[in-house]
């Protein structure tokens, strides 16, 4: 692991027991609620059986929501094949050696390679625990590594909790983008465009 990766490490407090060696972890997570244990960190090579789990078992509503096609296995291949990619940065959750929540960012190409798109997503058994808070604050930290000075989403309209995550973290609303999507069921979508400048101290 490099220092790099080792700095994207972190823990959502979801409460739950820690098989984590650290002392101070376990102090700090004697006092949590029940519910899962979740860690996040960047993706790995060896992690595609993982991901091809998680993007098979994700509910078909879900695909109506996501720009990347995690149940098809070509996909989770090319994704785990890009973790070394000069463009792209991917971030998982996991509870245990599950994952439980995936999220990346691509530095565009072209006159718009100053921008890097997002894609987040949490497992159905997992939302609203914090996780998928947690993976966007990972992912617009690891968006830091990139040169790329905005970051942007694309969200269908519907999407409450991805909004509501986003402008949390200092997102703005920067346009609606009519009939931009059309879903697997052939239905067009309104696409929210969100977008954040990151300031150059940050980067
Ligand atoms: C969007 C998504 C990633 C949120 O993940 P999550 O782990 O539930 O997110 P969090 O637990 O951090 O929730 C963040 C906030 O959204 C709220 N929220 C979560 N699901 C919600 C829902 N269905 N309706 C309204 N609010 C919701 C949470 O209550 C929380 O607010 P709170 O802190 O005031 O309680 C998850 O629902 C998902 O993967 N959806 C399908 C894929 C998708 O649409 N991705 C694109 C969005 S970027």
């Amino acid at each position: 692991m490099t220092n790099e990766v080792a700095r994207a490490v972190d823990m959502v407090q979801t409460g739950g027991a820690s098989d984590s060696a650290d002392p101070a972890d376990q102090a700090d997570q004697a006092d949590q609620a029940d519910g899962p244990q979740v860690v996040i960190r960047r993706l790995r090579e060896d992690d595609q059986d993982a991901l091809l789990a998680f993007g098979a078992a994700l509910p078909k509503d879900d695909w109506l929501y996501l720009d990347v096609e995690l149940q098809l296995p070509a996909t989770v291949a090319r994704l785990v094949n890009a973790v070394e990619a000069r463009n792209w940065r991917q971030v998982v959750a996991l509870d245990g050696s599950r994952i439980v929540g995936y999220a990346n960012v691509r530095q565009l190409p072209g006159w718009k390679q100053h921008v890097g798109d997002i894609v987040l997503v949490v497992g159905e058994g997992y939302r609203r625990h914090g996780v998928g808070t947690a993976l966007a604050e990972a992912v617009i930290d690891a968006a830091r590594e990139l040169p790329v000075s905005k970051l942007i989403l694309e969200i269908v309209e519907e999407q409450l909790a991805g909004r509501l995550i986003f402008k949390r973290l200092g997102f703005r609303l920067e346009g609606l983008l009519e009939d931009h999507a059309v879903d697997y069921l052939g239905n067009s979508r309104n696409l929210v465009l969100l977008s954040h400048h990151l300031a150059a101290v940050d980067r």
